[in-house]
Parts: C-alpha cells; structure tokens; sequence
C-alpha cells in the first residue's frame, strides 16, 4: 500500500472517500464539521435521525454527500471523547480500513490521525495509523499455498494533518511506520509459511537476500562449522531431523566503529514436534509457527536497514527442526554446549533453550552492548500473559525498562516477569550441570532462568513471544510481533548513541 502525507480540506478531496470521526454521542470531528458545514447539515441530520451515533468501531458510508469532491465520506464511530485513549484509537482506525477495504474504493484519505488521543501526540497518531492499514491489509498468498483471491481494495491512503506546519512530524512518522510495517509484514510472511516451504535452508536464502538487497554482512554456519565450534547443544536438536541446521549472522554497521553492537537472537525452530517427547497432535500444525523469533528479528533487521539506522546491529538465527527419529535426543541424554556447561535433556520439547543457548556463547565475540533473545519459548508464558503481552526477562533492570517502554511506544507491549535465583534449584540435575526443564511451575521464568546461564559476560534480555507471535482460531497467522518493539527500542539506542 502507498501512503503520503498532506494537509488538506476534508471536503475539497478529489478521492474514493473521505474517512472522518464521530463521537458518542453523535458528536462530529472537526474534520467531520467541515463536511456538514459544506453539505448544509447533511451529516448532523442524518446522526439526528439515528443513523449513526457515534459507537466506537461502527462506520458508515456515504456516498455522493452535497459540495463534496469525493465519491464517498466514510464515518467512524470512536465512542466517548473523554474516553478516547490509544486503545480506542486504534479499534477506530482498525475498523475505518476493514471498511475501506469493503467499498471498493482504492484511496481515501483518512482525518483520524488528527483526533486529539489521551496522552499522545501527532507522531504517534500518523505512525499507529499506518501501520494499522498496513496490517489489515495483509493477505496470505502463495502459489503452492493459497492464490490470491479476494484481495483488499485500498491501494493508496493519505494521511491528513491537522496544519501545515505539521507536515515534517508527519512525513518523519511515515518513514518510520513504513519500515516496521514493512518488516512486519515480512515477519508474517515468513511466520506464516508451511513447515514444508519454510526449512532451515530457505531461511538461510531468504537471509541471503536480505543482505544482498540492504548490504548486510552476512555469514551462515554449516553442521560441519558448529561441530567446530562446539554447539552440541543446538546440534543435538539438529540431528533428528533431515534438513540441515543453519547458524544464519547477519550484520549492519552503520554506528561508529568503536560503539558495540545490539545483538538480536531469534529462535528458529522451522517445526517443533517436539522430538520423542512428542507434542499431542490437536494443533500441533501451528509449531510451524516456532521460527516466529527468528522471523521477528529478519523484519526488524529488514527495517533498520530501511531507515539506515546509525546503530551497529547483529542478528543470529540458529534453526531447524525437532522431529522425533532413531537420531533423535531422548529423555535423558546429556549433551555439551559450546559453553562447556553440560545439559541434561529431561524433554526433547524444551529445544528452544538448546538451540538459543548455543547462539549466546556465540555473540561473545561480538562483545555486545546487550543482546536480546526472541523466542516463542514456553506454553507456560501464554497461561502466565495471555494473548496480549510479551513476557521480558532481563540480568538487567535499565535494559528491561527500555524494552517495557518500547513496547508501550509502539502497541507491541511486554510485561516484565521475575528472574529471581530462588527459580534457578528448579533446574537441578544429578546427570549434568543442568536440566533443560523446572518442572510446571513458572515454567517460562525456569526457561528464562536456563538461558541466563549463558548471559553471564553481557546485559541481556530474553522476550518470550509464544502468546503473541501469531493468532489462533479463524484468524489464524503471524503477527510480526515483536518488531515494532524492537524497532522502537533500536531507533532509541540510535538517538542514544547520535
Ligand atoms: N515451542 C514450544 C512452546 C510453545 C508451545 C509455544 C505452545 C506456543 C504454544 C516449546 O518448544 C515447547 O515445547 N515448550 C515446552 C517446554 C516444556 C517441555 C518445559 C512447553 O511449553 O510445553
Ligand atoms: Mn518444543
Ligand atoms: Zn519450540
């Protein structure tokens, strides 16, 4: 979708619609006033007869509205003024596209980002915006999959702001937007591909692209590279499976060369079966979802790269599948990561931790600034947080912080969980140093607890994503979350630094 920015009259628009706001109740914008004005009273009359009221998330079209240059007006209905906070922003934008997307129309120009929200200001308004129509307008498609089929309407969308002077916020809050949406959007796309199509290799390839396209450094480790390196604990999960782990390290150096990098470490599990531990079968297709860590830090590699970020980033993606095998990890082996800390593999299901431990000895060399896991770890962070937050574990408070306010920042929010080393006796062995399981309870701190282990040389932090990375049910598919977080977090660390 394409997106400009302008300052302009609601009435005066040459377009397929004009999207205005109403209040509850039947209370008219400003942008919404000028029309009625221009229209001698057509939208107050039509709210005094009842046709519309104001409700948050309902719409209605109009079309051919007197004195106005554009086909369609569209009202959307964002309840109470005093109540109208981010959240009922954002259900109003989000019900103004899907509407949209149902006229037919292929522009318009939308007046919600002016909308005086509580607590925010235009920036933010421009940004949630468009990356709201961005996300609505996403439609899976692939030719060995799903073919396009009904596809959305909306190809162009401005932007209106309320003054001219505004138009730089608004024009810096696009650029912005349109990277996440982008790398978002990829995050999805990857997330969302079969097990089948989305292996270890084809990740490595779309990496290679990535890089290609953005000039990014990139390097991919063999089996035959990690053995060297001794990453037993990531091979371990490897060797169940027929398709070729990859270790994918990509970098963008755009920050002075004496500033250390932010690395980012996304899990990449392409299938989580759950090895001979194996996982019941009702849903278990959605374990395609398992690489959503590693999607989510390609997208915000992808939108960094796009803003040309004046940071120094580093993103690791260790991947590839757990399936039960006559080569399989069974319950009870113990293997050694490249550490040297040996492992006691009580469930062949808890591999996430095995694969990501093994990437975070690896970034010691890159003597990081902070490292951030991302991972879909735990089915216990989706009982403990629900659908709506990230669960942050941190070794460090002002780090964890960061990526709390980040989050709130861009709607992409996380909850900061404890880590206290009273959790750590849970992942006692008498076999090995560790076991890769705590038992049921606090089952995603005892998984965090497990990686902090390995974050003994830098600030790290760990995002456990299971109950956010994608959706369930008839909207099943990716999210793309957490790149608007990270995003965020990055784009401050870069005015840090400037
Ligand atoms: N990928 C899963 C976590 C998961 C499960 C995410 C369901 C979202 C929904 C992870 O590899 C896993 O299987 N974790 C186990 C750990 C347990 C064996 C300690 C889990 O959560 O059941
Ligand atoms: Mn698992
Ligand atoms: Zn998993």
């Amino acid at each position: 979708m394409e997106f400009s920015i302008k300052n302009g009259n609601p009435e005066k628009q040459r377009l397929g619609c004009v999207v205005v706001g109403v209040f509850n109740y039947r209370k008219l914008s400003a942008a919404a006033e000028a029309i009625d004005e221009v229209s001698e009273g057509y939208l107050s009359g039509l709210l005094r007869r009842g046709d519309m009221d104001g409700k948050l998330g309902s719409t209605l079209l109009l079309h051919h509205v007197p004195n106005t240059l554009c086909d369609r007006v569209l009202l959307v209905g964002c309840g109470k003024e005093r109540d109208f906070h981010e959240r009922e922003y954002r259900q109003a934008v989000s019900a103004s596209i899907k509407a949209l997307n149902n006229t037919g129309t292929s522009d318009a120009a939308s007046f919600l980002a002016e909308l005086t929200v509580k607590r925010r200001e235009l920036s933010w308004c421009v940004e949630q915006l468009v990356e709201i129509a961005a996300e609505e307008s996403y439609r899976f498609s692939h030719p060995d999959c799903k073919k396009e089929e009904s596809v959305p309407s909306l190809k162009k969308l401005v932007v209106n702001v309320p003054q001219r002077n505004h138009l730089a916020i608004g024009e810096a809050a696009l650029k912005k937007a349109q990277a996440i949406a982008n790398g978002v959007r990829w995050a999805r796309e990857l997330g969302n591909l079969p097990g089948n199509i989305c292996t270890p290799t084809y990740l490595a390839e779309q990496a290679h692209e990535l890089a290609k396209h953005y000039e990014l450094k990139i390097e991919v480790l063999e089996r035959a590279d990690m053995e060297v390196l001794g990453m037993g604990s990531l091979l371990s999960v490897a060797k169940g499976s027929r398709q070729p782990p990859k270790f994918i390290v990509l970098q963008h150096s755009k920050g002075k060369s004496t500033q250390k990098p932010v690395v980012l470490i996304g899990k990449g599990i392409t299938f989580d079966a759950g090895g001979i531990s194996i996982k019941p079968a009702a849903e278990m297709d959605e374990m395609k979802f398992d690489m959503c860590g590693a999607a989510s830090v390609l997208g915000t590699m992808k939108a960094v790269a796009e803003l040309q970020l004046a940071i120094n980033l580093v993103v690791i993606v260790p991947t590839c599948e757990n399936l039960p095998d006559g080569d399989a990890n069974k319950p009870g082996d113990v293997v050694t990561s490249m550490s040297g800390q040996t492992i006691e593999v009580l469930n062949t299901d808890a591999e996430g931790r095995l694969i990501l431990c093994d990437a975070m000895t690896y970034a010691e060399r890159f003597e990081p600034e902070v490292v951030v896991d991302i991972a879909t770890l735990t089915g216990a962070c989706v009982i403990a947080l629900g659908h709506h937050a990230s669960g942050l574990f941190s070794n460090n408070d002002s780090l964890a912080r960061a990526l709390v306010n980040a989050g709130e920042e861009s709607s992409d929010r996380a909850w900061h969980m404890p880590m206290w080393e009273d959790y750590q006796e849970q992942l006692k062995s008498n076999f090995a140093d560790m076991a890769n399981i705590g038992g049921r309870a606090g089952g995603s701190i005892t998984a965090a607890c497990f990686l902090s282990r390995y974050a003994k040389k830098y600030d790290w932090a760990h995002l456990d994503i299971a109950g956010t990375a994608w959706k369930s049910g008839k909207e099943k598919g990716a999210t793309g979350r957490p790149v608007p977080l990270l995003t965020h977090f990055l784009l401050q660390q870069a005015s840090k630094k400037a």
